[in-house]
């Protein structure tokens, strides 16, 4: 069977792969996201894909694949990239990668809330230049005593409002679809969006993108927000309307932004959000640990090869 990796997978993964003498392994070998056009083109005929979130996996993909694709395996937990109703009308099986990279997302979305609140990137430029000023001078918002509301108390929320606790936050609000019988451990309340938005100094989201949650956090949701409040999203760029969110930056309606995703990724250099000192961009570093980029691989891998040889998958997504 042929397989296609569309980006440099870690050796981890990459040895299960090549190690199986299940499928004929074909990668590109670049660290550069596909274009569409190289992608149609590498998938001809293969039987597996394996792939990362920026390769949007539509019905044009799938035809380019041809009858023999049976498996699309994400080196990702997020599947907003694929096109589910085509991949289930044609009987192709998916995995992903969850669970694995929830502490490192966790990780990465408390230390982007911290540099946010606390300005650090602007407090490192500051000494850089020689700055320095009065007693209220580069001041920010801390967690003690805060009230957060977390959008999506799925694995990572749950895992970031673990991590959060010990900074003596007084109230964690969530919101989402379903009550998560779990939000006790953390004594998370359960309220409606609009509550979230109203009530929390920090909010933080964490839902997968879905038609549903394309653009929620907008204008209407920011002008909700206090404007001593500070905004973390590390799900995916597309939940934001980032017009929106630059014009409350901008007017001070709110405290500031942190952004591990955006729309595009990356974003362009002269967007004018990267001209605000109070929005911190990251390029899309949530699950980024060594050991992390490493399990997902291999679990990719393993996904991968069930599904080519039609066995049980190690991480199947049902949808
Ligand atoms: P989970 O499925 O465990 O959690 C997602 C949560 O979002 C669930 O609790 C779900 O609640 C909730 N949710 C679904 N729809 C809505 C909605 N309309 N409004 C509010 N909440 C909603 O996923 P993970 O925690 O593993 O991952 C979440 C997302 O994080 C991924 O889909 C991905 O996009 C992103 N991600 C980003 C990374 C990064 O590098 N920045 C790394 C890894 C993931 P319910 O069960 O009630 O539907
Ligand atoms: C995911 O897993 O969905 C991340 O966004 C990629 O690491």
């Amino acid at each position: 069977m042929k397989v296609f990796v569309t980006k440099r997978l870690p050796q981890e993964g990459l040895e299960i792969l090549t190690a199986s003498g299940v499928c004929e392994v074909s990668m590109c070998d670049s660290d550069d996201t596909l274009t569409k056009a190289e992608l149609l083109k590498r998938v001809d005929g293969v039987d597996g894909i394996l792939c990362v979130p920026y390769d949007i996996i539509d019905s044009a993909v799938l035809d380019a694949a041809g009858p023999n694709l049976k498996m699309i395996s994400c080196f990702s937990v997020g599947f907003d990239h694929l096109d589910l109703v085509e991949i289930k009308k044609r009987g192709i099986r998916v995995g992903h990668t969850p669970d694995i990279l929830t502490d490192a997302t966790a990780e990465l979305t408390i230390a982007l809330l911290l540099a946010t609140s606390r300005r650090i990137p602007e407090g490192v430029e500051m000494v850089k230049k020689g700055e320095h000023g009065g007693s209220l001078w580069m001041c920010g918002y801390g967690l003690t005593g805060s009230t957060v509301g977390i959008i999506g108390l799925g694995r990572i929320g749950f895992a970031i409002a673990q991590r959060l606790m010990p900074f003596g936050v007084k109230r964690l609000l969530y919101s989402g679809r379903t009550v998560k019988a779990q939000a006790a451990e953390v004594n998370g309340e359960f309220v409606p969006l609009d509550t979230l938005a109203s009530d929390s100094d920090f909010v933080i989201v964490t839902c997968p993108l879905t038609p549903e949650t394309q653009g929620m956090c907008d204008k209407a949701f920011f002008s909700k927000m206090k404007n001593t409040a500070v905004f973390i999203n590390s799900s995916r760029g597309a939940v934001v309307n980032q017009e929106d969110l630059y014009e409350v930056l901008s007017s001070g309606k709110i405290a500031a932004a942190g952004l591990d995703v955006t729309s595009p990724e990356p974003l362009p250099t002269n967007h004018p959000l990267l001209t605000l000192t109070n929005c911190v961009v990251l390029p899309h570093i949530g699950s980024a640990t060594f050991s992390t980029r490493g399990a997902m691989a291999v679990l990719a891998a393993r996904n991968l090869l069930a599904g080519l040889q039609g066995t049980h998958m190690p991480s199947e997504l049902s949808f």
